[in-house]
């Protein structure tokens, strides 16, 4: 079986312009859209969503949702119904489950396909397929599922066989993943009795919200310093329940740190998601010294939104500890980029995790980063980036390894350095943020085609 080929890589390229100006909305969260999918497949009855995010990731797990005997209809914009076939009811997929770049939405489909009698076969692109996946499955195995087969290390493509009946665990996380926390979490509403998770460090509650939003009994107890206990009673009967999804925060990060590093800016970013669990980059930004505020700050289907109104300015370095990575994890890449126009050093500690996302993104950043002429190491799991207070040479181009967020942090650093910056390919940037580049351009950003070899030009 080989993935399917990656389309035309689309190289791109970012230019310095004027300042960015005017509102912008960024699309829907998207942990909280695969969720959305998901939930509303284990419900009982029509699951209403809006602000659901389009983007290629999600439509994968709506295709899943069909797959495993759902309805998942697009009504409009961002809006969609989704008929569920209750906890227990899933049926057994035709065909092999293609998740094209998505973690999340492979790993928590395991998670809800794995506590089914049923045979699934997981499958990706050549990204996903480089991706870790026994740490979803040794739980799910813990838990009576059975693998059929998988690709060497534990990758996909990965044939999982559900047991007739789920056997509800206590586990406890070897990294501080949502991702495996969720997978646990789904696989144990259809166990009976109690299926614990035990995080040394808090994780993205999103799940554990919609839990409770959709019926189920769930306890989260404090586990340590900064960890948690998240126990769920399993075989509720999850009611259909509608979602109003905000917006992404760390889709936001781009255009926020645009605007605080192209001098004169001054932009608002409509009903952001501002869930503690989510906003480790606002903090460090403002520990930099980030001009960033919270306007008209309100609770929107259960969670906490804000409209962010945000100000160019000069940024210093700071020490961002490990313990701060599970809420700004994939933040790092457009921290890098802030990192490169502030003064002094940035040193981002314990940042083991990203060598296992979309990319090596430890990696990629600092070969990046080193294309842009910016001072930056790895020392290590800690990357230490040397700012140029204000300054960034650029010129140069970013290799993006099927890497969304490799690809719009590099777009972000050439809209504010001298002789801009190209990627070699922005086309999964529709993975996560299909509005990406008209978004920036109307807001004043000058991104287009970077057609031309070597550097973006000046
Ligand atoms: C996600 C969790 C994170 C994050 C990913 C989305 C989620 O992964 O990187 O983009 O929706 O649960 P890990 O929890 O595996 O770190």
């Amino acid at each position: 079986m080989s993935a399917a080929p990656h389309a035309a890589p689309v190289p791109l390229a970012a230019r310095p312009f004027g300042p960015l100006a005017g509102r912008a909305r960024i699309p829907g969260d998207k942990s909280i859209s695969h969720r959305a999918l998901l939930f509303g497949l284990l419900a009982i009855g029509e699951t209403r969503v809006t602000g659901l995010l389009e983007g290629e990731d999600v439509l994968r797990t709506a295709d899943a949702v069909r797959a495993l005997g759902g309805v998942a209809e697009r009504l409009g914009e961002g809006e969609w119904r989704v008929v569920g076939v209750g906890i227990g009811g899933l049926q057994q997929p035709a065909g092999v489950l293609d998740f094209g770049n998505a973690g999340t939405g492979s790993r928590l489909t395991m998670g809800v396909a794995a506590s089914h009698p049923i045979t699934a076969t997981f499958d990706g692109d050549a990204s996903l397929r480089k991706r870790p996946m026994r740490r979803i499955v040794d739980p799910l195995v813990r838990m009576g599922a059975e693998v059929v087969s998988e690709a060497e290390g534990g990758r996909l493509p990965l044939t999982i066989r559900g047991p007739r009946e789920t056997a509800p665990i206590v586990y406890e996380t070897p990294v501080p993943s949502a991702q495996i926390k969720s997978a646990v979490l789904l696989a144990g509403l259809n166990a009976p009795g109690k299926t614990t998770v035990i995080e040394q460090e808090a994780s993205r509650d999103h799940t554990e919200r919609l839990l409770r939003h959709f019926g189920a009994e769930v306890v989260v107890e404090p586990h340590g310093e900064h960890g948690r206990r998240i126990t769920l009673t399993g075989q509720p009967e999850l009611r259909a329940a509608p979602i109003a999804v905000p917006a992404d925060p760390s889709s936001a990060a781009f255009p926020l740190v645009a605007a605080l590093i192209v001098p004169g800016s001054d932009i608002v970013l409509d009903n952001v998601m501002v869930n503690p669990l989510r906003t480790g980059l606002f903090a460090t930004l403002r520990e930099m010294g980030a001009d960033i505020e919270e306007l008209n700050a309100r609770e929107e289907g259960g969670e906490t939104v804000a409209d962010l109104r945000v100000r160019a300015g000069t940024l210093r370095g700071v020490d961002v500890p490990a313990e701060r990575a599970p809420s700004m994890i994939d933040e790092y890449p457009v921290l890098a980029v802030a990192a490169a126009f502030a003064s002094g050093e940035t040193r981002m500690r314990g940042l083991h995790e990203l060598r296992v996302k979309e990319s090596d993104r430890l990696q990629a950043v600092a070969d990046g980063l080193a294309a842009a002429g910016v001072g930056v190491r790895i020392e290590g799991d800690d990357l230490i980036v040397t700012g140029g207070n204000g300054e960034v040479r650029g010129g140069g181009t970013a290799a993006t390894h099927l890497d969304h967020r490799i690809a719009m942090a590099f777009l972000v650093l050439g809209l504010a350095a001298r002789a801009g910056m190209r990627v070699d390919d922005g086309t999964m940037i529709a993975t996560s943020f299909p509005t990406f580049v008209p978004l920036m351009r109307e807001l004043g950003g000058d991104i287009d085609a970077g057609l031309q070899g070597g550097g973006a030009g000046a």
